[in-house]
């Protein structure tokens, strides 16, 4: 891929998709396979990234029917906990994922099909800032997957993450943002609870992806999708 592809951030660094294998056991699920350009008749498709045992993910989907969140975990006794209340739950227009999030959403999501992103408390090891979402140039890659209108909401307790995303949003990614502190008294996540009773600030981020936003992975579907045409 080279770098005069046109694209409207000042991301120069491009991620390497074609170098990601799938993840082990991958499998496209039923709502990515319906979810065809010809056949756009679904739900509008969520993507929630690091889910942890699934209190956000399990409360936005009993709250949106009118939506289909896919909500991904990598950690297995954590995935383990969020599955089996979802299966309990049956709720048909949620799809729990057990994956590392890059590699199965380069496998699994086609370009300009998502409508909002939910990262919720991703908390990186804080000497590390190559872990925070906006440093990493698999983010644009994200991006390329969310609608035009669509938006990234970031959340976290860690005043230097939230800042330095506030920034990166701002100068990097050219992404209208918008940067609000969370009410005391919200409980989406399991991690947002333990730290408002702390009496720790938490930070959101959203940022909304303007029409003609481009990126070097608009055109980029994974082989994984178009064999399951
Ligand atoms: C601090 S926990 C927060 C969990 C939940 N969002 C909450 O707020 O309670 C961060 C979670 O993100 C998951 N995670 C981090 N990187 C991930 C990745 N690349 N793919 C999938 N999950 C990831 C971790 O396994 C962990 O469960």
């Amino acid at each position: 891929m080279t770098d005069n592809i046109e694209r409207t951030h000042h991301q120069t660094r491009a991620f390497q998709p074609d170098k990601l294998s799938p993840p082990r056991d991958f499998m496209l699920p039923n709502i990515i396979v319906e979810n065809t350009a010809e056949k756009k008749s679904s739900a509008p498709l969520i993507l929630e990234i690091g889910a942890g045992k699934g209190k956000h993910a399990l409360s936005f989907a009993a709250q949106n029917s009118d939506k289909h969140l896919i909500a991904i975990e990598r950690t297995r006794n954590k995935f383990d906990a969020f599955a089996k209340l979802a299966k309990q739950q049956h709720l048909s227009n949620l799809t729990p994922i057990h994956a590392d999030a890059i590699a199965w959403t380069v496998h699994a999501i086609r370009p300009n099909s998502i409508a909002k992103i939910f990262i919720l408390y991703p908390n990186p090891e804080q000497h590390n800032p190559n872990q925070q979402w906006l440093n990493m140039p698999f983010f644009e890659f994200l991006l390329s997957r969310l609608q035009e209108g669509g938006e990234v909401i970031l959340v976290t307790n860690i005043e230097a993450y939230i800042d330095n995303a506030e920034q990166q949003a701002n100068e990097i990614w050219c992404l209208p943002n918008t940067r609000s502190q969370v009410p005391k008294d919200s409980q989406r996540t399991h991690f947002e609870v333990k730290y408002l009773a702390r009496d720790e600030v938490c930070w959101e981020l959203k940022m909304h992806k303007p029409e003609g936003y481009k990126t070097r992975f608009d055109n980029w579907k994974a082989e994984t999708i178009d064999n399951n045409k």
